[in-house]
């Protein structure tokens, strides 16, 4: 008998309306858009405005629009996984909050944290739950309000994040395509290079942790630039040897979109041209956890039954991994 892979079977994405070019950001740090562009790819990003929106809200938008591409409604769904860095609350957990947003009233739900890896991580938990063959649907989402820890007096981070949510439903499939391999590392020494200073039970949130701007994200960004070029590389080019995949096996590499230059050389190390990597980095610039659905989402119609797919991510902890697909499904 043929083994349950857990399979991509819709996808949905949600960015806000609000853009904030590179000219917008000029008017806010000592910045150019010519530097912006040169160093990191991107040339605006999308920010969530509004009294009390937050992480679920944009996820409960990618997940409403893939339960209508599917055609299958909320109170199907078996389980809610959601990466975030930047969840509505410390608890409970965002998912339960979509979960509540979208009327998913069988679902049980979760949150994954491992920064920006957090949706390759997030999608192998979920794939486990229905390689059992216990569950038949589950729904995994990544997405982050990057707007609401980011310093806009910082040049070095506040050019690099944006908001935005993207959903995968996950079902069994016996056909051998689906989630085939998957290689995850941490390595929580990195700690130092990029976290958030306030706001844990380490120091938790006081009038003084306001004052020093320790709730935003402290990132050194050479240090995490050199792992990030190394290891997403690394570990790329690991899951296609052994699965014995080349360059012209793979149809499509799915990386993290946090540096243009950070992707270009992952590319180069797995001998893929540009014409098969998803790149939205220019208009989204890094949504943490959404960027992998994301680009899904994007080039979803692009899509063919059958195609190899490699998601790359890196991010703080260190975090990092790579997953193999086989995709599942044509687009009609
Ligand atoms: C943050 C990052 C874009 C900075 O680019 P860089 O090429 O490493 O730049 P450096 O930090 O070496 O800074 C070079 C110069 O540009 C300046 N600079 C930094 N940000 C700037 C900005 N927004 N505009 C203009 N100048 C800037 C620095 O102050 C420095 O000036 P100096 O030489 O006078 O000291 C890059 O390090 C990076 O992408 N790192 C990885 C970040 C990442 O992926 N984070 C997400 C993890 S998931």
């Amino acid at each position: 008998m043929q083994k349950i892979h857990a399979a991509i079977t819709a996808v949905g994405g949600y960015v806000p309306d609000y853009v904030m070019t590179n000219a917008e950001l000029e008017t806010i740090v000592d910045t150019t858009d010519e530097w912006i562009q040169s160093r990191t790819g991107i040339k605006e990003r999308h920010i969530l405005k509004g009294e009390g929106l937050g992480t679920s809200d944009m996820g409960a938008e990618a997940v409403n629009l893939l339960l209508k591409k599917r055609g299958i409604s909320a109170m199907d769904i078996d389980l809610i996984i959601c990466a975030t860095t930047t969840p509505d609350m410390q608890f409970p957990a965002t998912a339960n909050v979509i979960s509540d947003k979208v009327g998913a009233k069988n679902a049980f739900g979760f949150d994954v944290n491992a920064a920006c890896s957090g949706f390759i991580y997030a999608l192998n938990t979920g794939a486990q739950f229905i390689e059992t063959g216990k569950y038949k649907k589950v729904i995994v989402v990544g997405g982050d309000k990057m707007s609401s820890i980011v310093n806009y007096e910082d040049r070095t981070t506040c050019i690099i994040f944006g908001d935005g949510a993207g959903a995968v439903l996950l079902e069994p499939n016996n056909e051998g395509t689906g989630i085939i391999d998957s290689i995850l590392r941490s390595d929580g020494s990195g700690r130092v290079h990029l976290h958030q200073k306030a706001g844990g039970s380490v120091k938790p949130a006081s009038m003084e942790t306001v004052m020093n701007k320790e709730h935003y994200i402290y990132q050194e960004g050479q240090p995490v630039f050199k792992f990030a070029v190394k290891n997403m590389a690394d570990v790329s080019a690991e899951i296609m040897e052994r699965n014995q995949l080349t360059g012209d096996d793979v149809a499509w590499l799915v990386p993290h979109q946090a540096n243009k230059r950070i992707i270009s050389a992952t590319a180069d190390r797995m001998g893929l041209p540009e014409s098969k990597v998803m790149i939205n980095i220019e208009r989204y610039g890094n949504t943490t956890n959404g960027t992998l659905p994301l680009c899904l989402w994007e080039w979803e119609s692009r899509l063919h039954k059958g195609d190899n797919i490699i998601l790359a991510a890196f991010g703080g902890g260190f975090t990092w991994g790579a997953t193999y697909i086989k995709w599942a499904y044509d687009t009609k």
